[in-house]
C-alpha cells in the first residue's frame, strides 16, 4: 500500500518533471498519484450530485423522488412552464419519509427555477461544483445530468415548430457545450418512441437497432450479419424530429469525444403516478397525453374523452400503445445512470426502449380506470390525429440485459395510483 506520503497534497508536481521510462511497478506515476490525492481529498461519494433538468414535471419529479430514495444528491433546473413549484415540496417530503423510515439520511435536493437555456445562470450553478485538480481537464461533483427538460406536445409542434427546435434541440447544443467544459460528461437523454416514426406502424418488432446515428452491424434472428446505415424512417411531427436530431448530435458528440458516456432513453407510454398519490402528471394548459385527459373527465372538468382514431387495423380499433408505469421509467435512469458510471456500457453512446413490451389499447386504459375508480368515463370517437400512428409497442431486450432494469409495474397498478392522485389532491370530489 503506498504511503499517505504519496499522496501529501502539499507536495508540489514539478511543472517540468522529465517522463519516467521506469515501470510503473518500481516507480509510481506522480501525475496520476497528484491527481488521485487531490480526488480523495475532495471528492467522496457523499458528495456527488446528479443535474436533473426538467426535475419537476411529470417524469423528472418521479425520477428526481427514485434519485433520493437511490441516494443521489440531486440538483433540479426547471423553469416551471410546465409544472408548479410545490411539487418540490412534495419529492422532499416523499424522500424524508422514505428515509425516515429506513433510519437513513437524507440526500440533499435544491432547486434552480430557470430556463436551462441561461447559460449565466447555468455557469453559475455548475462553478459551484467545480473541482479544480490542478492539471488536467476539468471536474466536478456532478457525476451525471438527465436532461427532460423539453417541450413534447405533438399537435403543438406542427403548429409552432421553431418553439420545438429552439427549446429541444438549440437548447441542448448550448447546454452539453457549457457541460463539456465543466467536465460533466455523463449524459442520460430523454428521448422517445416517437422517433421510430412509422416504422411503428410496419409490423416489424421496435428494436433499438432501427433507428441508429452510425453504421451498426446487427446480428438478425436468423444469425446472419447485416449493416444498418444511420437515418429514420417517416417520423411524423417536429417533436418527433427533435428528439431525433438531438440523438444524432449527442451520437456525433460521443464519437468525437470518448469522455462522454450518453444514454439515450427512449421512452413509449408513461402513465400512473408515485402511489403516494403527491405526485402526478399535472401539466400546466390542456393536457395532450391520454390519462390526464381521462382525470379531466373523472373530474367533471370535461365532458367526455375524445378516442382520437377508432379505426386502427387493432381488435377494438383504437390506437396501442405500450403503457408503462412512470415509477418503473424512472428507475430505469437509475439503471442507466449506474451503467454508466459503473462503465458497462458496450459503448459511449447506447440507445435503451423503456417499455414493457406489451401493448394495451386505449380502449382498454380508459375501461381500466372506469373499473377502478368505479366512475363512468364518457368517451366518444374522433379522427385520427395527424402525426399519430396506430401501433407502439417496445422491444424491450436491450434494457434487460445489459441495463438489467425490467418493468414491475401492471396498467392496473397505474389506474389504482391515479386515482390515490385524484384522492389526495382532492380532485377526485370536485365531481
Ligand atoms: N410524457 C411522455 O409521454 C413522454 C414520452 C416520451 C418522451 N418524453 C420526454 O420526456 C421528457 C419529460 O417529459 P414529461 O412528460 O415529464 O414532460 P413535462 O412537461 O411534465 O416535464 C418537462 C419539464 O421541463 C420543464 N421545462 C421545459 N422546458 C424547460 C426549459 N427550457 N428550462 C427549464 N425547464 C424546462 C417544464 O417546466 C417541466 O417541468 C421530455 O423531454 C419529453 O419529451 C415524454
Amino acid at each position: 500500500m503506498d504511503s499517505p506520503e504519496q499522496f501529501d497534497d502539499s507536495s508540489p508536481l514539478e511543472p517540468h518533471s522529465p517522463i519516467s521510462t521506469d515501470t510503473p511497478a518500481t516507480q509510481p506515476s506522480v501525475l496520476f498519484d497528484d491527481n488521485l490525492n487531490y480526488l480523495l481529498h475532495n471528492f467522496s461519494l457523499d458528495d456527488q450530485y446528479i443535474l436533473v433538468t426538467g426535475g419537476l414535471g411529470f417524469i423528472g419529479s418521479h425520477t428526481a423522488l427514485e434519485l433520493l430514495k437511490a441516494n443521489y444528491n440531486v440538483i433540479v433546473i426547471d423553469d416551471f412552464s410546465n409544472s408548479y413549484r410545490d411539487v418540490f415540496d412534495r419529492i422532499q417530503l416523499l424522500a424524508s419519509k422514505y428515509h425516515e423510515e429506513k433510519g437513513t439520511s437524507v440526500p440533499s435536493l435544491q432547486l434552480h427555477g430557470h430556463d436551462y437555456r441561461d447559460t449565466n445562470a447555468l455557469r453559475a450553478l455548475l462553478e459551484q461544483y467545480r473541482l479544480a485538480p490542478r492539471w488536467g481537464s476539468p471536474k466536478s461533483k456532478i457525476a451525471g445530468v438527465i436532461h427532460f427538460a423539453a417541450h413534447k406536445a405533438v399537435e403543438e409542434s406542427i403548429r409552432e415548430p421553431l418553439k420545438y427546435y429552439a427549446n429541444n434541440v438549440s437548447g441542448l447544443v448550448n447546454f452539453v457545450g457549457t457541460l463539456g467544459e465543466f467536465g460533466i460528461k455523463t449524459f442520460i437523454f430523454s428521448s422517445s418512441a416517437t422517433v421510430y416514426g412509422t416504422l411503428a406502424n410496419s409490423g416489424v418488432p421496435l428494436k433499438e437497432e432501427l433507428c441508429v446515428h452510425r453504421p451498426e452491424v446487427i446480428k438478425g434472428d436468423d444469425g446472419i450479419d447485416r449493416i444498418v446505415q444511420p437515418g429514420c424512417t417517416g417520423i411524423t411531427n417536429p417533436y418527433g424530429r427533435t428528439k431525433w436530431m438531438c440523438e444524432a448530435i449527442l451520437a456525433d458528440l460521443a464519437f468525437s469525444d470518448p469522455e462522454w458516456t450518453i444514454v439515450v432513453l427512449r421512452y413509449f407510454n408513461p402513465i400512473g403516478c408515485d402511489p403516494s398519490g403527491l405526485l402526478g402528471e399535472d401539466p400546466r394548459g390542456i393536457p395532450t397525453n391520454l390519462l390526464p385527459v381521462v382525470v379531466k373527465v373523472m373530474t367533471g372538468q370535461y365532458d367526455e374523452l375524445k378516442m382520437f382514431g377508432t379505426d386502427w387495423d387493432t381488435e377494438d380499433g383504437t390506437a396501442i400503445r405500450d403503457f408503462i408505469h412512470v415509477t418503473d421509467l424512472a428507475r430505469g435512469h437509475i439503471a442507466a445512470l449506474s451503467a454508466a458510471n459503473e462503465g458497462k456500457l458496450r459503448e459511449n453512446f447506447r440507445t435503451f426502449n423503456l417499455g414493457t413490451g406489451q401493448g394495451h389499447s386505449v380502449l382498454e386504459v380508459v375501461n381500466s380506470m372506469e373499473a377502478v375508480s368505479s366512475k363512468p368515463i364518457a368517451r366518444t370517437a374522433a379522427g385520427r390525429r395527424p402525426g399519430d400512428v396506430g401501433y407502439c409497442v417496445a422491444v424491450p431486450l436491450r434494457s434487460h440485459e445489459e441495463l438489467k432494469w425490467k418493468t414491475e409495474k401492471t396498467l392496473m397498478d397505474a389506474c389504482v395510483d391515479i386515482c390515490n392522485f385524484l384522492d389526495v389532491s382532492g380532485l377526485s370530489s370536485q365531481q
